[in-house]
């Protein structure tokens, strides 16, 4: 424990605690911006193409000042994109700005080559049309830039969206789903500003990366929705580039989570708070009162026992979003007590390791991200359990590319309800152990690798990242071998 105490005192010292907590609005008075639903059109062959063009603009995220920032087909964040399982999707991205950049779509099942990742830079100018088959049950992606060692500043300026997928072979009836009245998008996001209201992108030498004392919400500042019905839906994204919330409502009152990352719970869990890092995702549903007033607060996040959460956007309680009801609100149906099928994880045999991930100092398993290395090679429909720990005091959390995974332990105990759905992203509570139940299936292509990453973007742009490619069964250049993982 002394070790600890001492590694401590010097991370506190090494470390810019000047880091102002986030200043909360003293009005919520302006208008929820709902980012519109892409429109889309339909190939000859049945494709649904949508269309983006990243670019630059100005926006009025301070009122009375202009900020020049990134957007796609707006001058910040982007449209809603929205599919159905089974429907063939093409996305025609446009590079409006002066420097490369990349789309990712987050959370997406897909071939490595439509990924978006570091490796498929879209020139200035250019365009991109990956295509693929939605095939994964309704959730809540989102999509963002994912250039090498620039995708800190490209998503803080401005770039990302959602990525909505609805799955009519499993519809719920009883969820609000009425986009933008009560089946809402809050994503959320911190940002600093300089006097004149441009955006400071300036890493001021914090651990995390970008951390504001300004909050947005759909690129809206003080932010108020008029609801309407008696249930709302919340579609949390973490959006920021390094902050973890914890949400909840300003009473206090509990809500029902229904869905993460890559779709709905088995069945909803009521609670009163929701913990996201940079990435994650969380569908909520929140009942009103006819007339009351409720904020989304973010409390203070249990961050695991990091040194100085105060240092790591952990420390203080602030509300986002004001939620004001009408004074007749219109009936909504009970949340069902079931809502998808969530069956047990695949797991190999016992349930063995099939590899393990330390992240530690800009490293995982000891090494930066190389772009020229492949780092591991996974067998395609053969399921795997990957140990991933943090062995750090300051956060990370791991995302994976192409798959949802499911937590299996955390430190041997089994994850709390909101961890037991499908993720693709978690948060690693320093020095624990998780265990993530994964199986890449459908595509291969030895040629082109998938990242694993911190998506702390600081961290994942300094070389928190790796690199696997998904191959046929076997062609696996790899045993998989239990004594044989990496430390
Ligand atoms: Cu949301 Cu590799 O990223
Ligand atoms: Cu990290």
């Amino acid at each position: 424990a002394s070790t600890l105490v001492l590694a401590t005192a010097t991370l506190i010292e090494g470390c810019d605690t000047s880091v102002s907590p986030v200043t909360q609005p003293k009005q919520f008075d302006r208008r929820l911006a709902i980012p519109p639903l892409a429109r889309s059109s339909v190939d000859s062959d049945g494709t649904r193409v949508f269309r983006l063009v990243a670019q630059e603009g100005r926006t009025e995220l301070l009122p009375g000042l202009t900020t020049t920032t990134w957007g796609f087909n707006g001058s910040y964040l982007g449209p809603t994109l929205r599919a159905r399982r089974g429907e063939r999707v093409a996305i025609e991205v446009t590079n409006g700005l002066a420097e490369p950049t990349t789309v990712h779509w987050h959370g997406m099942h897909l071939p490595a080559r439509m990924d978006g990742g570091p490796h498929q830079p879209v020139a200035p100018g250019s365009t991109w049309r990956p295509t693929w088959t939605i095939d994964q049950p309704a959730a809540t992606l989102w999509y963002h830039p994912h250039p090498h060692g620039q995708t800190e500043k490209h998503v803080y300026r401005g770039l990302g969206g959602l990525f909505l997928l609805d799955d009519p072979s499993a519809e719920v009836e009883g969820l609000p789903s009425n986009y933008g009245v009560d089946d809402v998008p809050v994503i959320v996001q911190d940002k600093k500003f300089h006097r004149d209201g441009r955006l400071d992108d300036e890493d001021d030498g914090n651990e995390v990366g970008l951390l504001g004392s300004t909050v947005v919400v759909n690129g809206t500042y003080a932010p108020y929705h008029e609801v309407t019905t008696e249930r709302v839906r919340l579609r949390l994204l973490n959006a920021s580039t390094a902050r973890t919330y914890a949400f909840g409502f300003d009473d206090d009152r509990s809500f029902l989570l229904v869905g993460t990352d890559g779709g709905l719970l088995a069945a909803p869990y009521e609670t009163k708070r929701i913990r996201l890092s940079p990435g994650e995702r969380a569908e909520i549903v929140v009942t009103m009162e006819p007339q009351s007033v409720v904020h989304l607060r973010s409390y203070e996040p249990d961050l695991g026992s990091v040194a100085a959460p105060f240092a790591f956007g952990g420390n203080d309680s602030f509300d986002v979003l004001e939620l004001r009801a009408a004074r007749v609100l219109a009936p909504s149906p009970p949340v069902p007590g079931v809502l998808a099928r969530l069956p047990e994880p695949d797991v190999p045999p016992g349930g063995r390791v099939t590899r393990r991930f330390v992240l530690q100092d800009r490293q995982i398993n000891g090494k930066r991200m190389d772009m020229e290395r492949i780092d591991e090679v996974v067998p395609v429909g053969v399921p795997e359990v990957w140990e991933v720990r943090n062995d750090d005091l300051v956060p990370h959390n791991f995302h994976v590319h192409d798959v949802q995974f499911r937590v299996l332990t955390i430190d041997d105990q089994p994850p709390p309800p909101e961890l037991a759905g499908r993720k693709d992203t978690i948060y690693l509570e320093p020095r624990r152990d998780y265990r993530i139940a994964l199986k890449f299936e459908d595509y291969v292509d030895a040629d082109f690798p998938l990242m694993y990453h911190c998506h702390l973007l600081l961290h994942e742009d300094e070389g928190l990242m790796g690199q696997f490619v998904v191959v046929s069964g076997d062609s696996t250049t790899r045993a998989v071998d239990p004594n044989d993982v990496a430390r």
